[in-house]
């Protein structure tokens, strides 16, 4: 574990290093939960969104795309919930003065127990070796029983509590379960209380009579209030869907694990309108998309799981979260929810407005049900590097920090480097970027040794590096590198783009989808 907070936090400061994230403000020491996305940074988390985008709105023929306002009728969040329910509990330590969120300490304390399970398991697997039944160990082992039984309970009595709404059985169950604070070490907590995590602001002059407004803490709403807009001028039939990306705000209190966590994050959310009573099917069915989606990346199937909600949202009938392995764990990243018509009843209930569907198979009309998608650009963002990155030991006994993103999502697709900074080279270098710049991002690099631009481009996961020397003069070859292999081949310049472009462009993950 303590190896893996080490790892994050390479991460961290390599992502600070080479121009991924900064801390928001940096020259007055930062803000809390805030960060900017720095030149390397920016080009990733543009291709992430792209490759969300066009998954979406290219590859389905009924889901079209909006760009809502950030500010919305205040009314908008009475009528979601919003005002009223969207709230986190809250939990103090007296000796730190730390403050927690109460169910974020019980669900950390429950996955503890997950973790003494597979510890067992590694620990049986690697005595049994090949002859290992796990199913029949974890069903027979008296201590891994042991944990599952404690687990399994924790579990249910959380599970009631939060859908309850008991704040004091929240308060109880972190005292039964002996959970200290990790700053303090003690047990002395508070009481458990309710923290709304909208922004406000004020719109108009206070002489005008201002009114208070909200920073939206999620995009949906943006998409809900549209769908009668987007349905009339696009003529769409049900099932349909409205896709969005933009930013969110939530004053989240505990703000941890850098951009985990953030009080100004980006959304990309997708409302899938359909008839009422398909719902669960289309709940299903997205529910594989979006793993689809994830799985394309190469990552690894080890590395997803779907972790079913306990407390259902105050809209949701059905919901589940699709978890990342991140080095503190399987964190969620995107959430799919079942939000029945709760959202359109709102607002047509606050608006007045008639906020329905007319079915020209039936000749009834209804009010549709929605499955929503809806993943953290930052957090995905987060997974991306968080599995890229990777300190390779080499056969000639050096380090190499490399980062192996897929390389449609790397910041620059090929680097160009003259071997020295003359005779012509860094001309016929220019040149070939020139030639290649309108199809990918390509760097030019002529400062150090070649060993040493390598290792810059590896460090930001640059998937190809191309070498000009005397001998491209002559020939017009060049060496071209692979990151992931290091392996060196020499090509024509005229077969580069055919080499590279297929390998770096949205289109071959989008491919993979179908
Ligand atoms: N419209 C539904 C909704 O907003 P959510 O589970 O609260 O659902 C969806 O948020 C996704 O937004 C999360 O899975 C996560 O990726 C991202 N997200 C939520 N809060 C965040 C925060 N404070 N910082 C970064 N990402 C966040």
């Amino acid at each position: 574990m303590a190896q893996q907070e080490d790892v994050f936090k390479k991460i961290v400061s390599h992502c600070k290093e080479y121009g991924f994230v900064f801390p928001s403000s940096d020259i007055y020491d930062g803000l809390g939960a805030v960060y900017d996305y720095g030149q390397n940074g920016v080009e990733l988390k543009n291709n992430i969104k792209q490759y969300w985008w066009q998954s979406m709105v290219l590859l389905h023929q009924n889901i079209v795309g909006i760009d809502a306002a950030i500010f919305m009728h205040p009314t908008t969040w009475k009528a979601s919930g919003h005002v009223d329910a969207f709230n986190d509990p809250l939990i103090d330590n007296r000796d730190s003065k730390k403050r927690y969120r109460a169910d974020v300490l019980i669900e950390e304390q429950i996955a503890k127990y997950d973790e003494k399970i597979e510890k067992e398991v590694a620990k049986a697997a690697k005595r049994f070796g090949e002859n290992f039944d796990e199913v029949m160990f974890c069903s027979t082992n008296p201590r891994v029983l042991e944990h599952k039984a404690k687990r399994d309970a924790l579990h249910e009595r959380f599970a009631k509590a939060l859908n309850n709404n008991d704040l004091e059985e929240l308060r109880q169950i972190i005292l039964d379960e002996e959970i200290v604070c990790p700053i303090s070490g003690t047990r002395n907590w508070t009481e458990v209380r309710q923290f709304n995590l909208m922004f406000s602001t004020e719109v108009g002059s206070t002489a005008d009579g201002a009114s208070k407004i909200y920073l939206r803490p999620e995009t949906a709403q943006g998409i809900f209030v549209n769908y009668l807009n987007v349905q009339k001028t696009g003529r769409m039939k049900l099932p349909f869907g409205i896709a969005q990306i933009g930013k969110a705000f939530r004053n989240e209190i505990v703000a941890r694990q850098f951009i985990f966590r953030m009080r100004e994050f980006e959304q990309m959310e997708m409302q899938f309108f359909v008839k009422p009573g398909t719902e669960l099917e289309w709940f299903q069915k997205w529910k594989q998309t979006r793993m689809a989606w994830h799985q394309a990346l190469g990552f690894g199937a080890e590395n997803y799981r779907f972790h079913d909600h306990d407390k259902l949202a105050h809209y949701a009938n059905a919901a589940t979260d699709i978890e990342f392995h991140m080095p503190f764990g399987f964190k969620e990243v995107e959430g799919i929810h079942s939000r029945t018509n709760f959202d359109l009843s709102q607002h047509a209930k606050y608006s007045g407005k008639k906020i329905e569907y007319f079915d020209p198979d039936t000749n009834e009309s209804y009010t549709p049900y929605v499955i929503e998608t809806s993943i953290g650009v930052d957090r995905m963002f987060l997974s991306v590097m968080c599995h890229s990155f990777d300190e390779e030991q080499l056969p000639n006994g050096e380090t190499r920090t490399v980062l192996h993103l897929p390389a449609a999502l790397a910041p620059v697709k090929l680097a160009v480097f003259p071997l020295t900074k003359k005779d012509g080279l860094p001309e016929k270098a220019q040149e070939i970027i020139n030639d290649l710049r309108f199809h990918f991002n390509c760097k030019y690099e002529e400062k150090d040794q070649i060993g040493k631009r390598y290792r810059r481009m590896d460090a930001i996961g640059t998937p190809y590096c191309v070498t000009v020397d005397p001998q491209t003069l002559e020939d017009n070859t060049v060496t071209l590198r692979d990151r992931d292999s290091m392996e060196q081949r020499r090509v024509h310049i005229s077969e580069l783009q055919g080499i590279i472009e297929d390998q770096v462009s949205i289109t071959s993950l989008l491919k993979k989808l179908l």
